[in-house]
């Protein structure tokens, strides 16, 4: 029962990606509703208007049935499969369940083009406008959640989505994710990151760290143990871990960094070198980077370059280097002339974020981090900002189940971004910026000493949804819940004492933008973002101007 299922609403591509995939992976490709089509003999519009929508859906259920028995099969079924009866558990029993996601406008283009036109669904008809689309995608959008994977159609061709599907999938066959967990461990399993030359497992839970013999065992971790962290996170957490990874029987050597940004240079970057050479590090060792976003930067920067490339792993204890930076494998180091300047794409052999970690994390801290996934859920899971909204008390007491789930998914999001983005090329991985323009020209333009990234982020945040609602593209009921959101958590939502033009002339600089144009990161609705390149000069400076307090 190795069939792939493609669900997702119509005018995500599922009839043209199908047969591409099967293509590819030499599968037998099946369109659920033209099977429907040629047992009723007529349309899908005259099945439901000379029928029922009852019969097309019973029909639907038998197929899927039918089919789901076989293997090898690439099915894409309509737009609302995945909802009635029991096809979701058809679907999940016997195959891989790959959702194509693609924002209500890219639909909406689709849709009308001429090629769009035989597409459009009874459930549409006469109706195709973007709020429509909007209504009906949001009310089916928590059964398509329900995928083993999700693809991001918006800045892809069609054949650049089906090469996406059939990787993902075929790392998931051969995968045995049983490999990575047993029964006995705390660890669950976030997200994986699969990239050219592997995959990457995210490991997170609440008191973990007893795990790390049996994840190592695992992963089959060879040579020594080279622990990276600042002194902060080593006083609280660093004896513990030398001990589980001492318990497999490895050497252990640990080196502490001065903690903070200012830190995050070439000095401290060399003095780790010298530490390496002395200590006699060889390629098949491996950095373990213990810390926040800084220490997991500079060690992963590290274990990129030192001898041409060492192990990594990353032990993120802030939550900014849970939901963010540990996942995705940028590392960094800051130049005078400016912040991550110089840097490697590195990806982790695996992350262990133990979320318990955070009862220590100061509060400032904790709450930049919560920006960030505030954040994902803002840009692609409405339910996640929702349990932001209703359950915010929880979270800032930081209730251990809760909080682990919310940095769980919020870890998967970023996991599945990263996957179909490896490198930040196709588009997809700038969803991730939004209210990191106007962010990244705050920090630059304070020299990096007033504000902390996530705070950065959240004013951005409040700057991009003023841009996205100025355009018309942002509600403003969005802006007002974003508002109300990001102050519960404590999180700046204008500046004061910074010019803007000094944030406009770091924002031109920011490496974000492309040529002249700044690809800007909007909210067209919660859950939903797109990028959009032509936003005019007067309406950044008019909102600049009303953040500016
Ligand atoms: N690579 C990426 O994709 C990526 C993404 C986002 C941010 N970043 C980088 O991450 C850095 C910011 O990360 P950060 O916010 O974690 O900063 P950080 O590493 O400076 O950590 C913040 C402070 O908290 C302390 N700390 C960390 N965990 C703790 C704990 N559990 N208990 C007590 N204290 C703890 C640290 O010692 C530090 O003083 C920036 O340099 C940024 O550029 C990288
Ligand atoms: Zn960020």
């Amino acid at each position: 029962m190795n069939n792939i299922f493609l669900v997702g609403f119509s005018g995500t591509g599922k009839s043209e990606i199908g047969p591409i995939v099967s293509n590819i992976l030499s599968y037998k490709f099946i369109d659920l509703d033209t099977e429907i089509v040629k047992y009723f003999n007529k349309s899908i519009d005259k099945i439901f208007s000379e029928d029922s929508e009852e019969v097309f859906r019973k029909k639907e259920s038998e197929l899927l049935e039918y089919y789901g028995s076989s293997s090898q099969l690439v099915i894409a079924t309509g737009g609302g499969a995945i909802i009635y009866n029991d096809n979701y558990e058809l679907m999940k029993s016997n195959g891989f369940i790959v959702c194509l996601e693609a924002t209500p406008q890219t639909i909406y283009n689709r849709l009308t083009s001429e090629d769009g036109k035989n597409e459009i669904r009874p459930v549409l008809k006469d109706n195709v406008n973007i709020d429509s689309i909007t209504n009906i995608k949001n009310k089916r959008q928590k059964y398509y959640a329900k995928s083993d994977w999700t693809i991001h159609t918006d800045n892809l061709t069609p054949y650049q989505s089906a090469e996406e599907v059939s990787k993902i999938y075929k790392t998931f066959v051969n995968l045995d994710t049983s490999k990575f967990i047993q029964k006995d461990m705390k660890a669950d399993l976030a997200g994986i990151v699969t990239y050219t030359n592997g995959v990457c497992p995210i490991y997170s839970g609440w008191d973990i760290y007893k795990d790390i013999p049996k994840i190592f065992s695992r992963l089959n971790i060879q040579g020594n143990l080279f622990l990276i962290s600042d002194t902060n996170v080593y006083s609280l957490y660093g004896q513990e871990v030398e001990k589980y990874i001492a318990s497999t029987g490895k050497q252990v050597f640990s080196h502490e960094l001065e903690p903070g940004e200012h830190n995050k240079t070439f000095d401290a970057i060399s003095n780790v070198y010298s530490w390496l050479a002395e200590s006699k590090a060889q390629r098949r060792d491996t950095i373990v980077a213990l810390g926040g976003g800084v220490v997991g930067d500079m060690a992963g920067f590290v274990a990129a370059t030192y001898n041409r490339g060492l192990g990594f792993i990353q032990i993120p204890t802030s939550l900014a280097a849970m939901v963010d930076a540990s996942v995705g494998g940028k590392t960094a180091v800051d130049l005078p002339e400016g912040k991550n300047l110089v840097g490697a794409f590195y990806q982790p052999k695996v992350v262990i974020a133990d979320v318990s970690t955070l009862k220590s994390l100061p509060h400032r801290e904790t709450m930049e981090g919560w920006a960030e996934a505030i954040k994902h859920g803002l840009i692609l899971d409405k339910q996640l900002f929702e349990v932001f909204e209703n359950r915010y008390e929880e979270l800032l007491n930081l209730e251990p189940n809760l909080t682990t789930d919310v940095v769980k998914r919020s870890i998967q999001i970023k996991a599945e971004i990263v996957s179909q983005d490896e490198k930040e090329t196709r588009g997809i991985r700038t969803l991730l910026n939004y209210g990191h323009t106007i962010g990244h020209g705050l920090e630059a333009a304070t020299g990096y000493h007033q504000l902390l990234h996530g705070e950065a982020v959240s004013i951005g945040m409040m700057g991009a949804a003023m841009i996205g609602n100025k355009m018309g593209i942002t509600d403003s009921s969005i802006l007002e819940r974003q508002l109300s959101i990001l102050k519960k958590f404590d999180l700046p939502i204008s500046f004061n004492n910074i010019t803007i033009e000094s944030i406009k002339s770091a924002m031109s600089l920011d490496k974000k933008a492309v040529g002249s144009s700044i690809n800007w990161v909007l909210l067209s609705e919660i859950g939903r973002a797109e990028v959009n390149s032509n936003v005019d000069n007067s309406v950044v400076d008019s909102v600049l101007e009303e953040l500016s307090s």
